[in-house]
């Protein structure tokens, strides 16, 4: 059995876990194993092919990015190549990217990615090449899977910059409005809020008033607390409105912290400032949680594999790791559900959504 192991999208804390669990359980079984570098790059000639063996995963498993890089610009059957006039072409490079694999005597694909490269994975499936996809993302938005792993890890970066923040905040009397990752779902926010004593946490899936923010900030300053703390995920949007886009063409989220800062500052007269937190949280070693998951998921990949379950993706569902069909995963893109203990434990805890 040869098995091919590849990196796509936005890199996470616990994908050097996922590698080394796969690798170590393939070698026992008297497998070999091949990283296809920066996402699928090494199968169409942009990058290599590495042997992966017992050696090369010695001493990663806490350590963060991915030793075989990865990329989200990387789609086979929209192959991006730059036209004349300055433009992009796109070209269907997935049957050169089936040959090569069959062409390296591969058997398998483990494929580690978010939803974007488990959606590429299903398509690879239907072209022939027998694929387990395991789940990856600090957003912790893949259907199916109670966790993604790197999550944990961004939550705690989140939560220690949010700790951070109360001293400076409390010291000059300011609002500090600080944004975290996530996409169109509010997990980070929501628990790195809850676990750094925010006051106000903004998600997508509960639009924000801005009186009601503005509300709770004067309360606080009623009760002689003259500082706030306002976490805010990047695709929250005010009720009514729209989402905050860095830049037109990609469409990538952010940009919601200045604007929640300016019209929190003229409506309540608080000095406030804003940060993003950004890539920060992809960063790191991972978290003892998204070792242990990354571990689990790698090693889960391959036993999927020995009992020939393609298709699948591998899933926490706690006690167990699961296999779950890909397609099935990626029907409902996971959210934060408005009736969780959070919340509910949130809003006991007096912290305003802004709603
Ligand atoms: O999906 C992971 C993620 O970090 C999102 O939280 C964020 O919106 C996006 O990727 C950022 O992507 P890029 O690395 O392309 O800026």
């Amino acid at each position: 059995m040869k098995v091919a192991i590849s990196t796509g999208g936005g890199d996470a804390p616990g994908l050097n876990a996922v590698i080394r669990g796969a690798v170590l359980a393939a070698v026992h079984r008297g497998w070999q194993c091949a990283g296809i570098r920066r996402g699928f790059d090494g199968l169409l000639g942009e990058d290599e092919i590495v042997p992966l063996g017992a050696r090369e995963v010695r001493g990663i498993t806490h350590l963060g990015g991915t030793i075989l890089g990865t990329t989200n610009r990387g789609d086979p059957f929209k192959w991006r190549v730059p036209a004349p006039d300055g433009g992009w072409i796109e070209r269907d490079r997935s049957d050169e990217l089936v040959a090569a694999f069959r062409a390296h005597g591969f058997d398998a694909l483990i494929t580690i990615g978010g939803d974007g490269t488990l959606g590429l994975a299903l398509r690879l499936m239907a072209k022939g090449i027998p694929v387990v996809g395991v789940p990856k993302t600090i957003d912790n938005d893949v259907g199916g899977t109670v966790a993604t792993f790197g999550f944990d890890t961004a939550v705690s970066t989140a939560t220690e910059a949010i700790d951070k923040l109360h001293s400076t905040a409390e010291s000059h009397q300011r609002v500090m409005v600080v944004e975290v990752m996530g996409r169109h779902a509010g997990f980070i926010a929501l628990n790195s809020g809850l676990a750094g004593s925010a006051d106000v946490i903004l998600i997508p899936e509960i639009p924000f008033d801005l009186n009601k923010v503005c509300e709770k900030i004067r309360s606080r300053e009623a009760e002689g607390r003259h500082f706030s703390i306002v976490v805010v995920a990047e695709g929250a949007l005010p009720k009514g409105g729209m989402e905050s886009y860095r830049d037109g063409e990609r469409r990538r989220l952010g940009g919601i912290a200045d604007r929640v800062a300016l019209a929190i500052e003229q409506a309540t007269g608080k000095e406030t400032r804003s940060l993003v937190l950004g890539h920060l949280q992809r960063g790191g070693s991972p978290t003892t949680f998204d070792r242990l998951l990354g571990l689990r998921f790698g090693a889960a990949a391959v036993r999927f594999i020995a009992e020939r379950r393609f298709g699948c993706m591998v899933a926490l569902q706690p006690p167990a790791i699961v296999a779950v069909p890909i397609e099935e995963a990626l029907a409902t893109p996971k959210r934060v559900p408005l009736d969780s203990d959070s919340i509910a434990t949130a809003r006991d805890l007096g912290v305003s959504f802004g709603d």
